[in-house]
């Protein structure tokens, strides 16, 4: 089995369907989507070491991420401004403990590439279920 047949696939055409037109957020999917890459990579050449460094600095992005969005809606009247924020603490924990695993455990390649699927897909939920209505709050007040 060739393993990706499950894979949340973070293409560039999907990104750009995402885009929420704020630069500094739209940098930050961009940077996440290129380490969730390097993280599927370092999988595929069975490099553990590698996996530690990789999902450490995920966990970093996707935290310092999640507090430039909510300092960007907390000063607004964005109505889902708590439910997202609440979902944010949710997804970070899931990729907490994730990254934990990996940095402290001892995973095998494929329990990791399956805990890359898992961040991907926690990126596709801040994206697609979060930020879009984000943005479509952000668009009706201009
Ligand atoms: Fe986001
Ligand atoms: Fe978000």
């Amino acid at each position: 089995m060739g393993g990706s047949s499950n894979r949340f696939i973070l293409d560039t055409t999907w990104l750009s369907l995402c885009r929420t037109g704020i630069g500094s957020i739209d940098a930050d999917h961009r940077d996440i989507h290129d380490r969730i890459e390097r993280l599927h990579e370092a999988c595929a050449l069975g490099r553990i070491d590698q996996c530690r460094t990789v999902s450490a600095g995920l966990l970093v992005a996707i935290g310092r991420h999640f507090h430039r969005e909510e300092a960007l809606f907390a000063p607004t009247e964005y109505p889902n401004a708590r439910h997202h924020a609440d979902q944010h603490r949710q997804l970070l924990h899931r990729l907490t403990v994730f990254a934990t695993a990996v940095a402290h455990g001892s995973p095998s390649i494929r329990e990791i590439a399956d805990g890359a699927d898992l961040v991907a897909s926690v990126l596709m939920t801040d994206h697609v279920a979060l930020d879009m209505d984000l943005k479509a709050y952000l668009q009706a007040g201009d």
